[in-house]
């Protein structure tokens, strides 16, 4: 790298795009070649890169792609992360070339997976204007809601460092209550079980519809 100090001149004021750091919203990236970010979707308004040095590859596939299982990492509000599924499999994924002077507009919810072609550097900022939509504070109420519950789950000790599973036919209260009882019947059960009941069991717990209900039941108090 050479012209650390022109840096600044190339990444453009964000308020001439309408956009606003409130300071502390931009992020550079700077990596080695081969280095990225895997499938996954950011979870709040939509992300604008400024590709400064290098090259890289983003693939990108709308929101609602065929194949892709959405799963969280607890504690993680910023990402969901995408699982099974190569993105540059889906039909409607695109591939793109971001090169220095590029800009690249990921609007929200659209999947995306990155790859330095070269070392290379790129600066994002994440904006929530225009203003939230109600997708926003839908995804805020159940993210929020989600890590109370994780957080209870852990402090109860219900279960170890929990791992997202994509099982849908879980996402019932009935049905998360009959696996409740269920798990008090395997104390016996070969470790590997327990943990992927373990598993099923934090599923359930964040399943939306679980988390729809718990919202509903917390705004009733
Ligand atoms: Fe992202």
């Amino acid at each position: 790298m050479s012209h650390n100090k022109d840096l600044h001149h190339i990444i453009p004021p964000w308020e001439e795009l309408g956009l606003f750091d409130s300071g502390g919203d931009s992020c550079l990236w700077w990596g080695s070649r081969g280095a990225g970010t895997k499938l996954h979707q950011d979870s709040h308004g939509f992300n604008v890169v400024c590709q400064i040095y290098g090259k890289k590859e983003w693939t990108l596939a709308p929101p609602g792609s065929h194949g892709i299982k959405p799963t969280r990492c607890p504690y993680e509000p910023s990402t969901v992360w995408g699982r099974n599924i190569n993105i540059s499999d889906l039909e409607d994924a695109l591939t793109i070339e971001l090169v220095p002077g590029d800009m690249l507009i990921v609007p929200p919810g659209w999947w995306h997976s990155v790859i330095s072609l070269t070392e290379a550097i790129s600066v994002n900022i994440w904006s929530p204007c225009p203003p939230p939509s109600s997708h926003d504070s839908d995804a805020t109420e159940t993210e929020v809601a989600t890590r109370i519950l994780t957080k209870l789950c852990s402090e109860a000790r219900l279960f170890p460092v929990p791992i997202v599973e994509e099982e849908c036919e879980l996402g019932s209260i009935e049905k998360l209550s009959q696996l409740i009882k269920r798990d008090k019947k395997i104390s016996d059960e070969s470790k590997v079980e327990k943990i992927e009941k373990d598993h099923r069991f934090f599923h359930a717990l964040t399943h939306p519809s679980v988390i729809k209900e718990f919202l509903k039941a917390y705004k009733e108090l």
